[in-house]
């Protein structure tokens, strides 16, 4: 189906998990895979029923039982309690915990400012956010590594941050980078989370922890609404965010609603492409024909200058190359778990009332079914003839159905205008000796960084 043009080397030893999950000391181990504990049979059948120390969950494989769940019968299918409250510590009722009619009039509320038109009033500020970045990497000594994964989650971090706050963004940034690290922290579940009485206990411990990580962000995001608030008419998203009015009832957020969403944005918004970006580089380091053919597109277009809003749709394969990464490392692996209100049929497979539900892009990216050679890095796989009558519901780093990432095209934009710029200036290369493992914790990064060599092309 695909012409193959980069061949480049097998990705990091990683073949499908064996029948049965490994088990060491209560975790399940496997430094190329985020997901090990889902067995092979999902990545070659459907949907796969698999039984767990937590209960049997259904792991959803096939583009059209992903668009039964995310779409054709989404009601029946919300997030879990669990997830809900968890998510709940940290972001209160921003779009990614709320659900119902609070999730319909926030999500439409919050349309506009992920808007196409919006979007593109964000990129003179990103690419003013990479050109200062580049002095980091200019100053980088030669032959020694630096760590691409922490870079990509500053810059990420100082785009969002611009993009929310335009000029406090600095200062909320550094803020926010604590508190983060402060709640990805608080919100690792272990079996003991699944035991009744102790895990009221544990959640109970768990938010008051995040309450105190987020205390002093909360105090400057409070500070920085009221002086919107009082001078309104600004065009970073938290004043879109605040002006913005619900098309149906006329109704707006309140502080503490902006603040939740403001939250959720930062968290949904920065890591997740950070660490897309990451494995770009990675990706690129190890297939040579694709990063000499990026770079034949990128001196074409720009011919060496900074890219603006109007070059982005020209960079056809520079889309391509972020596209087939995501699908190779989508950053959220597992996008979340869902329950079963009712009794369903997913692609012929009875589904009980009550049933976890597991759609996984890291699965439906590497199912057998739908991908040729599912672990090759391809990007022609997403030139317009190759991905002509692909389901939409086989590719969804950014989920799927009206839940569907709001960030996308804000995500995309950035990352076409840091691969663009970026790539334009440097090559990048693993560094000697270097093994990358993987390390998930909602979104899947190089564990312990990705050390590579900066060079200037
Ligand atoms: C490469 C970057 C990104 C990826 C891979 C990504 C992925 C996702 C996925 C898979 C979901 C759906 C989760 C689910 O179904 O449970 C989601 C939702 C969401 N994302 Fe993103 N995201 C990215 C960037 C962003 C950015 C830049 C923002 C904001 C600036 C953002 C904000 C959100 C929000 C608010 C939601 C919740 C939407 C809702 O439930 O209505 N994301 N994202």
């Amino acid at each position: 189906m695909d012409a193959r043009v980069s061949e480049g080397p097998r990705l990091a030893g990683w073949s499908p998990p064996p029948a049965k999950p490994v088990f060491r000391l209560g975790r399940i181990h496997d430094p190329q895979n985020p997901m090990p504990q889902i067995i092979q049979a999902a990545y070659e059948q459907p949907v796969v029923r698999q039984a767990s120390p937590v209960g049997a969950f259904y792991v959803v494989g096939d583009p059209e039982g992903v668009k039964r769940v995310f779409l054709d019968n989404v009601a029946n299918y919300p997030k879990t309690d669990m997830e809900r409250r968890l998510f709940g510590a940290i972001f209160g009722n921003g779009l990614l915990s709320s659900e119902g009619d609070t999730w319909r009039s926030h999500r439409r509320t919050m349309a506009p400012p992920f808007a196409p038109l919006s979007v593109a009033s964000y990129a003179p500020g990103m690419v003013r956010d990479v050109a200062d970045f580049q002095t980091c990497w200019d100053q980088a000594p030669a032959d020694e590594p630096v760590d691409v994964a922490r870079d990509m989650t500053r810059l990420t971090l100082q785009i969002i941050s611009r993009a929310v706050f335009s000029t406090d963004g600095a200062e909320l940034g550094e803020v926010m980078e604590r508190s983060i690290a402060g709640a990805m922290d608080a919100t690792r579940i272990g079996l003991a989370d699944f035991v009744p009485v102790l895990s009221g206990l544990r959640m109970a411990a768990r938010e008051k922890r995040i309450a105190e990580v987020f205390a002093e962000f909360d105090g400057v995001v409070a500070r920085l609404t009221t002086e919107r608030e009082h001078s309104p008419g600004g065009a970073d998203l938290l004043s879109r965010l605040i002006a913005a009015r619900d098309a149906e009832t006329g109704g707006g957020m309140t502080a503490q609603e902006v603040r939740d969403q403001v939250v959720t944005i930062f968290v949904a918004g920065h890591e997740t492409t950070a660490a897309a970006m990451a494995w770009i580089w990675y990706l690129l380091a190890q297939h040579p024909l694709a990063e000499a053919r990026l770079h034949a597109e990128l001196d074409a277009v720009l011919g060496g200058r900074a890219p603006a809003a109007e070059d982005l749709p020209n960079l056809g394969y520079t889309r391509m190359v972020i596209e087939e990464a995501m699908r190779l490392y989508p950053p959220a692996p597992g996008t979340s778990t869902r329950i079963a209100l009712q009794a369903d049929e997913i692609c012929g497979v009875k589904i009980p009332k009550g049933a976890m539900i597991c759609v996984a892009p890291w699965v439906t990216h590497r199912h057998r079914l739908y991908w040729d050679r599912p672990e090759a890095f391809e990007p022609e796989r997403f030139s317009k003839e190759n991905a002509a009558g692909r389901s939409r519901f086989a590719y969804i780093p950014f989920g799927a159905g009206p839940r569907v990432c709001i960030g996308a095209s804000l995500a995309m934009t950035e990352m076409l205008i840091v691969l663009a710029t970026l790539a334009q200036r440097y090559r990048l290369a693993l560094a000697p000796g270097h093994e990358v493992e993987l390390f998930h914790q909602v979104t899947v990064r190089p564990k312990g960084g990705l050390p590579m060599i900066v060079s200037r092309r």
